[in-house]
């Protein structure tokens, strides 16, 4: 049995592109037999405990899920030319190497290219700081790569790409 596939979403948005290529990328996943999958709406949890001011049981659940994974896929909204805040206090609360023996995809939306080195320069150094191995294709969307909440078809391509490497790295990982 394959070690559980968690999506992190760092959207508050109630309706987010990044998350629905968070989605298509569990998907993906799941398709190829990586594991069952999960995803966590980061701005679903509480606030005061994301910032550390409190211990909450959602949050500790949020965190044990990313232990027990073997594949964490990551999603965010570019903000001030990096991944959200939300993102950023939910990874301060991980314990070091918490993303050791894991492979991780990073996901991100942005209003337009500007920033898309974001994911290489941002995402990829904050998932690696945790011990991650972090798949060569990252996913940057645009947003007028989107229609009605639905991406183009280049990027759902990036996204299958993004997940065959994964399962095939998951399926490998021994370090
Ligand atoms: C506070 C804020 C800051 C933003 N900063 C940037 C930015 O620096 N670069 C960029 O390309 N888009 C920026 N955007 C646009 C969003 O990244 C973009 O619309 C994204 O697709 C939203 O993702 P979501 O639908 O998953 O929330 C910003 C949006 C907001 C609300």
């Amino acid at each position: 049995m394959s070690a559980p596939v968690i999506g992190l979403s760092g959207s508050p948005k109630a309706t987010s592109r990044s998350r629905a290529l968070l989605e298509l990328a569990l998907a993906a996943l799941e398709r190829q037999a990586a594991g069952p999958s999960r995803l966590i709406d980061l701005a679903a949890l509480p606030s005061d405990a994301l910032l550390g001011r409190r211990e909450d049981p959602a949050v500790a659940a949020a965190i044990q899920g990313v232990l027990d994974a073997g594949i964490v896929v990551v999603s965010t909204p570019i903000y001030r030319a990096t991944y959200s805040g939300l993102l950023k206090v939910f990874f301060d609360l991980l314990p070091q190497d918490a993303l050791a023996r894991k492979v991780a995809i990073p996901i991100a939306t942005g209003g337009g290219s500007t920033h898309l080195l974001a994911v290489d320069h941002g995402l990829r150094p904050l998932l690696a700081s945790v011990g991650a191995l972090v798949v060569a294709t990252g996913v940057y969307g645009t947003d007028a790569q989107f229609r009605a909440g639905v991406p183009e078809p280049a990027l759902v391509e990036r996204i299958e790409r993004a997940a065959l490497e994964a399962a095939s790295l998951a399926s490998g990982v021994t370090i």
